[in-house]
């Protein structure tokens, strides 16, 4: 028998939102409300959730305070900071976005590339993998504060003399590298040198430069 032309009508997609999907015990109409239901909670996470409630679970309905703020006291190149942060920002981000100190550069904020290297207390670090509250009371050098004045640092003359860059973008950390890797000790050779700089990539290739450059300053500060 024909079907009744006057049945109301369903559109084709109003039937596929409510086929049911295999392994799931709700409609396709269900399933896609939780999915973007989830979706959300994943987009504004990483901005509401407290350190407190980090590994908490979460109800609906829950309140999620945003994070507290913490003052920090930072000295970095020989200058007294005061900060109001956020206590997960990572040093990196601190002196980058908060006091404009952008030579210390991002590459890969996962402590591969060395681009954010920095001095704490005479030791590198990489500073995308430090949170900057932990600092209070450490004497930080950024490539901002190896000048001396108008006067150059030698290590800074050295790249510049032996052309240890070409792009320029991982030579502020190549540099605070460089300059503790002399203090270190681990300049003494060619080998050791390679072996004490190997943490800072440098992707256009200027590694005989840069090695020439540290040798040079090697001799230079008679270290
Ligand atoms: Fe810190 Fe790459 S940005 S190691
Ligand atoms: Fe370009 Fe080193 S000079 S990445």
């Amino acid at each position: 028998m024909a079907q009744d032309s006057r049945e109301p009508f369903h559109s084709r997609s109003d039937e596929v939102n409510e086929f049911s999907i295999p392994g799931h015990p709700g409609t396709r109409r269900e399933f896609i409300k939780r999915i973007a239901g989830t979706s959300v909670a994943i987009a504004i996470g990483p901005n509401v959730l407290t350190s407190a409630s980090v590994g908490q679970p979460v109800s609906s309905g829950t309140t999620i305070a945003v994070s507290e703020s913490v003052k920090v006291n930072l000295r970095i190149n020989a200058k007294k900071y005061v900060l109001d942060l956020d206590p997960r920002v990572t040093l990196l981000d601190a002196l980058r976005e908060r006091l404009q100190l952008t030579g210390s550069k991002k590459g890969c904020d996962h402590g591969q590339c060395g681009a954010c290297t920095v001095l704490v207390n005479g030791r590198r670090i990489n500073s995308c993998l430090t949170l900057a509250v932990t600092h209070e009371g450490d004497e930080i050098t950024t490539i901002e504060g190896l000048a001396n004045d108008d006067e150059l640092h030698p290590m800074q003359t050295a790249f510049i003399e032996h052309d240890g860059f070409q792009c320029g973008y991982c030579t502020p950390g190549q540099i605070c590298s460089a300059v503790a890797c002399v203090n270190e000790g681990h300049a003494d050779s060619d080998e050791d040198i390679r072996e004490w700089m190997s943490g800072n990539i440098c992707r256009c290739g200027a590694y005989p430069n840069i090695l020439a450059a540290i040798k040079q300053a090697t001799t230079k500060t008679g270290t």
